[in-house]
Formats: C-alpha cells, structure tokens, sequence
C-alpha cells in the first residue's frame, strides 16, 4: 500500500495510525532498518488491533516487558530467556541455520553462554569443583561436509550441573566450572571429560516465570551439552547435544531439540581398557562436527561473569 504520497494530517480515527506511522518513518536511509521497522509497525498495528488490549493489559504488558530489561545483567539474561520460551529464537536460528549443505544441525544459544571460558587442552575435565553425575568421556572430530578433518578448530563447551544450574547461577560451583575451550588436533580429534548433562529447569522467578505458569508450562530443558565450534574459513556452528527420552524431547520450553542433535550416549557398567580410571558406570559420547566453508564469527555472550 502506497501510505507516503499520501499521508493523512492529523490522526482522527484508528485507521489512521498505521499510515502516519510509516510516513513518518519513511526517510531512514538505511534500507534494511527501513524495511524491519515497516514490517513490525504493520504486523504490531494488525496484532493491536486484533487483540485490541484494555489500558490495563497494555500497562500490564510494558511492566513485564520493564521486568525483563530489569532483570537483565551481566550474570543473568531475561530478554534471551524471554526471547527462547515464545519460540523467536528457535526460529531465527532455523531461518539462518539450514543444514541443507550436510553441516550438523545447529540449536539456539541460550542465556547462558558466557564467553571466557578455559583453554583446555584435549582430554582435561571440565568438571573444577565436586559435580554430581556420573563420568562422560565426550569425543569426535571436527570435519567438513566431505568428510575432511578441520584441524585447529575451537570447541567451546558449557553445560549445567546435573544439580539443574549452571556455575553462574550457583555459589558452590566453581568459576567456570562445566564450562571449556578444546582445539582439534591434525586428524580434527577432539576430546574431554565432563559428567553426563542431565534435564533441567530453565530460571522461573522472573517475568518469563510468570508468564509459563500462566500457560501451564513446564519449564524443563532435556540434558545437553552445549558447543561453538569455529575454525577459520568455516561458518561457526551454535549447537547443542541431546541426551534424553524422546518424551523430554519433545517437551524442550524453548524448543531447540532436533533428531540430528541426539548423542548415542553409551553407559558402561564394566571396565574399559580405554577408560582404566574411570569408575561405574560411566558414559561415553561420539559426536562428529560437519562444517561447512563460511564466515567463523563468533556470538557476543549474553553474560560474562558469576556473582561472586
Ligand atoms: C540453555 O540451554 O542453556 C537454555 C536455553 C534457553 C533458555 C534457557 C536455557
Ligand atoms: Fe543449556
């Protein structure tokens, strides 16, 4: 619709607004940010007027959305969560993430990626203080689609406590613990030892709480264990390694779960040679990385500490 050639004066009646609006918009020279905000002032105009909320609910509306900015800082990310539970992120990341090339599957970020985290070296835990859980010895290679291996490829890895917390969100872990960078050696080979993820529940005192308990939500995450790998010449893949029943799933809150991101993870209830020190039962993981060529970026961490 051609709103610019003519646009109305003063506003008098609700059809008016979404033409002034966007007239008054209309000199933005960035071409990109002139077509984002066009769309969201249609689509938000058309969601207004379909729901046409009360003053109450609208005030109501901003408080929650002032509480998700409040609750935000360096230690902890509402607007991530926020933007995790309503299903936005799963969806930018399928948009631009579409595995068509054969590359592994990728999974939304998260709030909880903190950048920062110990340069390991292959075969190290990155469990640093008493986590409960049993053994995993996690490893595969990072390759290309064609099945070449990425040597020199970094693995950043993070994954809650089996407590249901990650370090930052709990005094008795240790700074960084669960958390590591691992680089993959010639034949792409990458390797370490953590304790197996299990499930956990996503934070729920905040406004994204409220609102889940409104819709009758469980606020559950299946266990993964969560991976940047970058390497230079290739597209850096976000992603996440599953390890639950498909009902967990399923049932993800923030719906980044997919079949191709299923680890086989294998528990072992008697010795293994490969595994002298390791007690029982224990588990281990394979999991290989297909890249593809692309830009290496990395994402800017939505916190970057733990209270201490
Ligand atoms: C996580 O896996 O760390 C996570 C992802 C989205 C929301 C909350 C937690
Ligand atoms: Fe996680």
């Amino acid at each position: 619709m051609d709103y610019i050639s003519s646009p109305p004066k003063l506003i008098t009646k609700e059809a008016d607004v979404t033409p002034t609006v966007l007239a008054a918009m209309a000199n933005t020279d960035n071409p990109r940010l002139k077509e984002v905000m066009t769309v969201l002032v249609e689509h938000l105009h058309q969601f207004i007027l379909k729901t046409r909320p009360t003053e109450e609910e609208f005030e109501y509306a901003l408080r929650w959305i002032v509480e998700i900015g409040q609750l935000t800082n360096e230690f902890h990310n509402e607007v991530v969560l926020a933007a995790d539970v309503v299903g936005a992120s799963t969806l930018i990341d399928l948009i631009n993430n579409d595995g068509m090339q054969g590359e592994t599957m990728s999974a939304l970020l998260g709030p909880f990626y903190r950048g920062g985290a110990p340069i390991c070296t292959n075969g190290d835990c990155i469990a640093r203080s008493q986590t409960p859980g049993a053994t995993l010895f996690f490893s595969g290679r990072v390759i290309g689609v064609d099945g070449a291996p990425v040597a020199g490829a970094v693995l950043d890895v993070w994954q809650a406590s089996p407590v249901g917390l990650y370090e930052n969100q709990d005094e008795t872990q240790e700074d960084c613990n669960l958390r590591g960078k691992f680089t993959s050696e010639a034949d792409g080979r990458y390797h370490f030892r953590s304790v197996k993820p299990a499930g956990y529940p996503v934070p729920t005192d905040g406004p994204v709480g409220v609102l889940l308990r409104a819709q009758k939500r469980e606020p559950m995450r299946p266990a993964h264990v969560h991976f940047i790998v970058s390497a230079p010449g290739h597209k850096t893949l976000i992603t996440q390694i599953f390890s639950d029943t498909p009902e967990a799933l399923a049932a993800d809150v923030v719906f980044g779960a997919k079949q191709q991101i299923v680890g086989n993870f294998i528990m072992h209830t008697e010795p293994h040679p490969d595994y002298p020190d390791a007690s029982l039962p224990f588990y281990t993981c394979e999991y290989d990385f297909k890249l593809v060529p692309g830009k290496s970026t990395m994402p800017v961490p939505p916190i970057s500490g733990k209270k201490s």
